[in-house]
């Protein structure tokens, strides 16, 4: 048994991420989220642990490992090192990184079938039905031929002999676990999803194959190797002790994160295989939405992912972070987009909380020479100049928002905080006080005001803002590091007159918008130009400390002449070019390359007039994954160099004559 605890345990999870590609930015939504959650949990009292991790079984990655090259231990072992280091470097990796490839891992799922086994839950038979090899789930009602509803690619017909969880038995059993506990699935409207699912019957669950050999071995039962859910769900029990659950006291997970794709499969089988080896079951599945670009999912499929690290190098992992939580009301869908997220950044972050914190604190170091200011009355009544019912109202409203995980709300609730300590300043004006000597208290009062209402609003924001609130708090002069601090002991008052601010800095430089999407968009442009390989890892996300931050200087490791043939690179002819409106880097060319004229958005115009490119001959990187820049489809690449301190565009061209859609090799 476990030692007791001197704070309840909270344990989260974000999804296992497959490791047959890179993280994109709804990937990183759902880490950010289940971070922002671990660390509000944290504020509450909580001794909390968050797993995420590497789902790398299956024939997916398989095929992605075949691709690169690799056996599927090597390829999935550099990428998921890839997804680790991503969210150390964001500040998001929680507190264990699991993966299904791990001994630990094996062994759990092998002990886990062994229970189910022994309480007569498995049995074995043939199935033969449509599969969708990218989503690793057989498509129930499609036929031969039909495309996955989910994914719109063909599926496969299978028939194979499979061990088979017998879900049917499970069904009463999951409708009544349901009723007696209406928070399980969260939002409502996934619960009532799951809940007509289940109403309509279940049927058994192959949980093995014997087609593919990378997977865990079933234990005596050469060749089946488990699949997919019944190996990647149980990573979350690995993660914390496996079968030796109780050592550590963190099973069950209070919460598992997931996006709403992949509801089904934790609120109905996940619960099914915990029952069947009579397990406990997790507190709580929460289903996100998607983060949508262009109208659609954003995925690697489509071809229109947004990734992280150019975001975190132009503006910083905080601004993301915010935008996503601000914007996107948690549990719907909601449109990604460069602008919003920097309008935003400029509108909350540099012209609301730092230009609050900014101003308060310089007056405070101008007017009371960096201490704060002790305010009429201070002391008598135990605490505030009048404001103590208004902080405590407003931190229980917000906490509620918190505990709901309506994080839009909580936001927009502390950025009126914000909006009505600006208005307090504005109408009191400070700056006009400090001329007559005669004002000194009430001077005294509005700053403390000001300054207190900033340490409390800095608190509320710590969840979503983790690393600027703390430097928010420093300058306030506070001791205890912000994230030890526990938000139900905040009350007005507790700013101490007389404490020594600390050292003023900028917080959230403004950026100029078109400027920003610009360097966002050519980082964009320069990553997709790689192979989403191991061996050609993405350069590290830098978080900035300012707006200027400069990208990670990405290593050069030596390719073989296969890595350099898979790009395919022609002779084009520019047909015709314009400017992209609201763009001022970007051209939109029509380029013949000798069987079609491809639409390419190219980041020359500061360097090339549109009328001077047409007619002229240029190299094309064809088989480029197609993109859209400022809204604009582009259908591959021109070659440039970049030249000068400002990397100015320099086209590659030919001495001689050549024809157009010649290849280079
Ligand atoms: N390996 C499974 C999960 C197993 S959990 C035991 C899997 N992996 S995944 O790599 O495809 O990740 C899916 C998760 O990534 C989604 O559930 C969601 O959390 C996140 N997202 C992927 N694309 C997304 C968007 N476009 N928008 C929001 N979240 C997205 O499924």
């Amino acid at each position: 048994m476990s030692t007791p605890r001197a704070k309840p345990k909270y344990y989260l999870t974000t999804p296992l991420y497959y490791t047959n590609g890179l993280p994109h930015i709804g990937h990183t939504y759902s880490t950010i989220a289940t971070d922002v959650i671990r660390r509000y949990k944290r504020m509450r009292g909580f001794d909390v642990f968050m797993t995420t991790g590497a789902d790398e079984h299956g024939v997916n990655v398989e095929r992605s490992a075949i691709k690169a090259g690799k056996s599927p231990q090597e390829y999935t072992t550099a990428i998921a090192a890839q997804w680790r280091r991503l969210w150390d470097d964001l500040g998001i990796a929680g507190e264990e990184f699991i993966r299904t490839t791990d001994e630990r891992h094996h062994r759990t799922v092998q002990w886990l079938f062994k229970r189910c086994r022994e309480n007569g839950y498995i049995e074995k038979g043939h199935y033969t039905g449509q599969y969708c090899v990218h989503d690793n789930a057989y498509v129930v009602e499609a036929g031969p031929g039909d495309p996955c509803p989910d994914c719109g690619r063909p599926t496969e017909t299978v028939t194979e002999e499979n061990y088979f969880f017998k879900l049917s038995g499970f069904q009463q059993k999951l409708l009544d676990f349901y009723t007696a506990n209406p928070d399980f699935i969260r939002p409502e409207s996934r619960r009532n999803e799951v809940l007509s699912f289940v109403q309509g019957g279940l049927k058994n669950l192959s949980i093995t194959r014997t087609t593919i050999r990378w997977g865990i071995p079933v234990p005596g039962e050469a060749p089946h190797v488990f699949y997919v859910w019944f190996d990647a769900l149980i990573g979350y029990l690995s993660a914390v002790g496996g079968p030796e659950f109780d050592e550590r006291g963190l099973w069950p997970a209070d919460l598992h994160l997931v996006g709403k794709e992949i509801i089904r499969f934790h609120a109905v089988y996940w619960p099914a295989f915990l029952m069947a080896a009579d397990l406990p079951l997790p507190k709580q599945i929460w289903a996100h939405g998607w983060l949508l670009f262009d109208s659609e999912k954003m995925s690697k499929s489509r071809g229109n992912v947004v990734r992280p690290q150019p975001i975190v190098s132009v503006l910083g992992i905080e601004p993301l972070r915010y935008y996503l939580l601000r914007e996107i009301v948690f549990g719907q869908d909601g449109s990604f987009s460069y602008d919003a997220l920097v309008s935003r950044y400029n509108s909350d972050l540099a012209n609301g909380l730092g230009n609050l914190a900014s101003r308060t604190l310089t007056m405070i170091e101008r007017y009371f020479a960096g201490e704060i200011p002790t305010p009429p009355g201070y002391g008598a009544l135990g605490n505030a100049p009048g404001s103590a019912d208004f902080a405590a109202e407003a931190l229980t409203r917000i906490t509620q928002l918190y505990d709901r995980f309506n994080f839009s709300l909580a936001l927009e609730a502390i950025w009126e905080l914000v909006a009505s300590i600006d208005k307090y300043l504005t109408v009191e004006k400070p700056w006009a006080l400090a001329e007559k000597p005669e004002n000194r208290e009430r001077l005294a009062k509005v700053l403390y005001t000001a300054a207190e209402g900033l340490r409390i609003v800095t608190a509320l924001a710590h969840p979503v803002l983790p690393q600027s609130t703390e430097r928010i708090w420093r300058q306030l002069g506070q001791a205890t590091p912000l994230s030890e601090v526990q938000m139900d002991l905040i009350s007005w008052g507790q700013l101490k007159p007389g404490t020594k601010i600390g050292k003023l800095e900028g917080i959230f430089p403004r950026v100029e918008k078109s400027e920003a999407i610009e360097r966002i968009e050519a980082m964009e442009q320069e990553q997709s130009k790689v192979p989403e390989t191991p061996a050609s890892a993405a350069a590290p996300a830098t978080p900035a400390s300012g707006a200027a931050a400069a990208p990670a200087a990405a290593a050069t490791p030596k390719i073989g002449i296969e890595d350099f043939a898979k790009v395919e690179m022609r002779v084009g002819q520019v047909k015709s070019a314009e400017r992209v409106a609201g763009a001022d880097k970007l051209l939109q060319l029509q380029v013949d390359i000798g069987d079609e004229v491809r639409q390419i958005v190219a980041g020359i115009a500061t360097a090339y007039k549109p009328e001077d490119l047409v007619g002229r001959k240029v190299v094309v990187v064809v088989n480029l994954q197609p993109r859209k820049l400022r809204g604009v489809e582009s259908n591959g690449m021109i070659v440039a160099a970049s030249t000068g301190a400002d990397g100015s565009p320099v086209l590659a061209g030919f001495l001689e004559d050549v024809p157009v859609g010649a290849r280079l090799k």
